[in-house]
């Protein structure tokens, strides 16, 4: 069931590319000058007009069928980028079902010629060209760009700082030795995706550095997103995702917490919570809609670069013996989001005392009053209106147990593939 919805060309997708963004300080960009390759992925970028002089990067990786510009638009990478001032690169697939290879050993491989090595180059050259800050380059991804994602932490720990990884399978899950890079059609590893490829966490740990071999630094820590009803890059891949980076990371499960960043999801808390956390998403179908804000904490960016609204209050306290100097500064920051209906809030509170080191705290919440903006991802994708009929677009879901979506297909055939599953084919 699983090769057909991604290895064929998703043109038909790239009709409903719907204005999701406004009111950007800036627009995505196609990277023209980007020819390092190895493989044809193109380059796109989106900087905005707040960019800090030093720019952290964050990689922004489409998933099957997709490309940078959907990625771009159904997603509030860019939106806030323009707050924080970090450069988005949303590098694009040249398959042309818009996979990513992540099952060649040219691509699993540190600087073996596949998509994986053409996407680092991408950062070598915002580096460059665009004055990204090497020392801070985060990737994130959905489905294929989840996979790509965790490959990119196992080949590149020295480049990636911190990933965050949706719905996808742990590095070299989907490693075939047929496999070949830059091929129109990557491989796709059928086991794999449906959850039936099972290592122990020192099979899964050994495999990850066997692709950066002699590497003895540090890997990039790791929030990893998968959701129960997913049936197309299934569920059980989030606990082999877990037991692979649990031991790269050498952290132990400390607990689970219910109900967090949102209802029905569990954030599972690995070590002290800073290197490895997963997020399994009750009842949540493929894949689980992006949560920017969370990914962005995770990051590390957190502190906005204009602010709409700030205080200062200085006060001063004299004792006999010392004086202490406090300055707090509370920034509170308003972002309009992609859809009218969604609203992001960032604050920072900065709190400098002139006899301890200067300390910051911040904290992201996402209204959640609505959650239309993440689930914008799933739901453009896969249907579209003509009059007052919605039907799903060519390889998106149109059945299966509690679907609520529409059942018919635009220029396509609603195909049965499991009792979970029907697919516009
Ligand atoms: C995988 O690629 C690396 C780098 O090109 C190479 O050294 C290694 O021999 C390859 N392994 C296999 C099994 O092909
Ligand atoms: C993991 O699998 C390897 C190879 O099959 C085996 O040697 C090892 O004992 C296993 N480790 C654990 C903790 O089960
Ligand atoms: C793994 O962590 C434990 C403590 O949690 C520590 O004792 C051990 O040395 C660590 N192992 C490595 C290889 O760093
Ligand atoms: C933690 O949550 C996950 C996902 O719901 C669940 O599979 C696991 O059993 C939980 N672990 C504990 C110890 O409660
Ligand atoms: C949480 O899960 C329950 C059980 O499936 C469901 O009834 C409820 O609607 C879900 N809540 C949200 C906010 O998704
Ligand atoms: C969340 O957004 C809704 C709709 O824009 C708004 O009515 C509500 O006041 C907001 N809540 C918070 C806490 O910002
Ligand atoms: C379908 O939805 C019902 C009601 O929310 C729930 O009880 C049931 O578990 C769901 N079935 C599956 C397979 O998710």
């Amino acid at each position: 069931m699983i090769p057909q919805v991604f290895l064929v060309a998703a043109a038909a997708l790239y009709i409903l590319h719907a204005p999701l963004i406004n009111a950007l300080s800036s627009s995505l960009q196609q990277v023209t000058g980007f020819t390092a390759g190895p493989t044809a992925a193109a380059m796109y970028v989106y900087i905005p007009t707040t960019k800090l002089t030093l720019a952290p990067i964050v990689l922004a990786i489409h998933y099957c069928g997709g490309n940078a510009d959907y990625y771009f638009s159904g997603t509030q990478y860019a939106a806030l980028a323009d707050t924080y001032g970090y450069i988005v690169i949303y590098p694009s697939s040249a398959a042309s079902g818009g996979c990513w290879d992540v099952a060649s050993n040219a691509t699993l491989t540190r600087n073996g010629g596949g998509d994986s090595e053409t996407i680092i180059n991408m950062v070598s050259y915002a580096v460059v060209n665009y004055g990204g800050d090497a020392t801070k380059v985060y990737a994130t991804g959905s489905s294929s760009g989840a996979m790509m994602t965790n490959v990119l932490a196992g080949a590149y720990p020295d480049v990636i700082k911190a990933g965050s990884a949706y719905s996808g399978v742990p590095d070299g899950c989907f490693y075939d030795p047929s496999a070949v890079a830059g091929t129109t059609t990557p491989f796709w590893n059928t086991a794999c995706g449906i959850g039936t490829v099972v290592k122990n966490a020192s099979e899964w740990a050994s495999l990850v550095k066997s692709y950066y071999p002699g590497y003895s630094g540090s890997y990039p820590k790791m929030m990893l997103w998968h959701g129960t009803s997913d049936f197309y890059v299934f569920y059980a891949n989030l606990a082999q995702e877990l037991l692979q980076w649990s031991s790269v990371l050498n952290v132990s499960f400390s607990k689970n917490v219910t109900n967090t960043p949102t209802t029905n999801y569990t954030e599972m808390i690995y070590g002290d919570g800073t290197k490895l956390i997963g997020y399994s998403a009750l009842n949540v179908g493929h894949p689980v809609p992006v949560h920017e804000t969370v990914d962005l904490a995770w990051f590390g960016i957190t502190t906005p670069v204009t602010a709409s609204a700030s205080t200062l209050t200085t006060t001063t306290t004299t004792t006999t013996a010392t004086t202490t100097t406090t300055a707090t500064t509370t920034t509170t920051t308003s972002i309009a989001a992609t859809t009218t209906t969604t609203k992001v809030t960032a604050t920072t509170t900065i709190s400098t005392t002139t006899t301890s080191p200067t300390s910051s705290t911040s904290t992201l919440s996402k209204n959640t009053s609505t959650s239309a903006s993440s689930i914008q991802i799933v739901t453009t994708l896969k249907t579209t209106t003509t009059g007052s009929q919605a039907c799903s677009l060519l390889y998106a879901q149109c059945g299966g147990i509690n679907w609520t979506g529409a059942t018919c297909c635009t220029a396509s055939t609603c195909t049965f593939y499991n009792s979970y599953y029907s697919q516009c084919v």
